[in-house]
């Protein structure tokens, strides 16, 4: 797919620093990092294939979505090492550049997600959420993982973030949300690579995340050698929207000491 590429924003200068956002968001669901974390670094943030401005992919896998990742940074003349980062299932893609690609990383940002494959179970979920889909375009996915996504007293509470996190969603299309269904289900397990990460490693969870529950952040913080654990309290799935303020101050601090 030579002609393939990924539609990003970048911001500031400094270490390469490139987020890949979850499912079923964009790019904008980084919002509140654009300011802080492009104060030190050259900040990436892409649309993966099918979301934001991005095409969709005519092979979508999570190996296939770091490789069109990591191809921004060739784009951009970056031969340098980057800080790859990423929520959930962006979480599943910085988790096989690192299988793919260990020799382009300066450090991991492995947030809200998980190194475990689907179960069976997961998988056939999958696919029955495929034939929604189909049926009942993008917004089934939205309206079915809206209440599950946020911590509960978010939702009262910054009501601001509920309606932004509404608009980023709106962001997806049916081939996109096809595309991401089925390279989440195809994954494959990363967990027996855990060990083999031997660059810093940085894992954020929310305490409240009711998506991948908090002991996922546990197995990797427990595999990845030298790996720090934060749990965000008063976070859901979304701690870098729901909690930005101490998101950005632990992800700053981490970039500090690296
Ligand atoms: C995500 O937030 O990226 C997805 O919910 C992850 C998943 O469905 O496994």
């Amino acid at each position: 797919m030579p002609d393939f590429k990924l539609h990003y924003e970048q911001r500031g200068s400094g270490r390469p620093l490139l987020l890949i956002h979850g499912f079923p968001f964009s790019g904008r669901m980084w919002r509140a990092q654009l300011e802080e974390l492009s104060a030190n670094n050259q900040l990436i943030i892409p649309d993966l294939p099918g979301f934001g401005k991005s095409p969709a992919s005519p092979a979508p896998s999570v190996e296939q979505f770091a490789t069109n990742c990591l191809a921004i940074l060739e784009d951009l003349h970056i031969s340098e090492k980057v800080i790859l980062g990423g929520l959930s299932m962006g979480g599943y893609i910085a988790l096989a550049a690192a299988r793919l690609f260990p020799e382009r990383l300066a450090a991991l940002l492995l947030l809200s997600t998980r190194a475990s494959a689907d179960t069976a179970e997961g998988k056939a979920g999958r696919d029955a959420t495929i034939a929604k889909v189909r049926e009942g375009g993008p917004s089934v996915v939205a309206e079915g993982m809206y209440p599950k996504l946020l911590a509960p007293a978010t939702y009262n509470d910054l009501p601001f973030v509920a309606g932004e996190l509404k608009q980023v969603m709106g962001d997806a299309t049916t081939e996109g949300v096809i595309g991401a269904l089925t390279a989440m289900r195809d994954r494959q397990d990363s967990v027996p690579h855990l060990k083999n990460i031997s660059v810093p490693t940085l894992i954020i969870h929310g305490q409240e995340d009711a998506v991948i529950p908090p002991s996922e952040a546990q197995v990797m913080a427990d595999a990845v050698p030298g790996s720090k654990l934060h749990l965000v309290a008063k976070a859901g799935h979304l701690p870098p929207m729901e909690q930005p303020t101490e998101f950005n101050r632990i992800v700053s601090e981490f970039l500090r000491k690296m």
